[in-house]
């Protein structure tokens, strides 16, 4: 049996529930171009409960709106983790297993054409990645009813600078392609 979206917004299931102050869904059109996922909400997305309101976001959405040419109303954007882990730590195994059912159900309800993940977790998670992302990134993942890739966090771009976004850019040229041939 399914979980019922509905009853997301008032997820009890791990712990962050004690901490958090909203549960961040994620929003976007049904059936869209894309969908974005990262890996838990950070302090902007916590108080606003809407994902990727912060700086990382920014850049997220200013490198894809340039390098492929989605504005971010046509993306469905959200977490593989929902709930914002004390002081942004990565989620624990447990929480990624209790929450990841949610992502799935997402997954059949929006049905993305095309999937981006961003960062180690959400890559690893959503892909099943048994390697880290500086070997993943750029790697095309054929997915029931459409295709995948992951690229770098944009929390690390903001942080490693120049080199960051440049692969970041390389592999959004791979996704602008799967865009273009879809
Ligand atoms: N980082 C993430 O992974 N997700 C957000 O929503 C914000 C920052």
């Amino acid at each position: 049996m399914g979980r019922n979206l509905a009853d997301l917004a008032s997820c009890t299931l791990c712990g962050l529930s004690a901490t958090r102050r909203r549960v961040v869904v994620g929003s976007g059109p049904d059936h869209p171009v894309l969908m974005v996922i990262g890996e838990a909400p950070g302090r902007a997305e916590d108080e606003g409960g809407e994902p990727f309101i912060g700086p990382s976001g920014r850049l997220l959405f200013q490198l894809i709106e340039e390098v492929v040419g989605l504005s971010r109303a046509r993306c469905f954007v959200t977490n593989v983790v929902k709930c914002r882990p004390p002081a942004n730590r990565t989620p624990t195994r447990v929480e990624l297993r209790t929450c990841r059912p949610w992502l799935s159900e997402q997954f059949a309800s929006v049905r993305p054409t095309l999937v981006l993940a961003l960062g180690n977790t959400a890559a690893r998670s959503v892909f099943g990645f048994t390697e880290g992302i500086g070997v993943t990134h750029g790697r095309v993942v054929e997915l029931a009813g459409g295709r995948g890739l992951a690229t770098y966090h944009p929390a690390a771009a903001l942080r490693g600078g120049r080199s960051v976004v440049d692969v970041m850019r390389a592999d959004l040229a791979v996704l602008k392609r799967l865009v273009e041939t879809r």
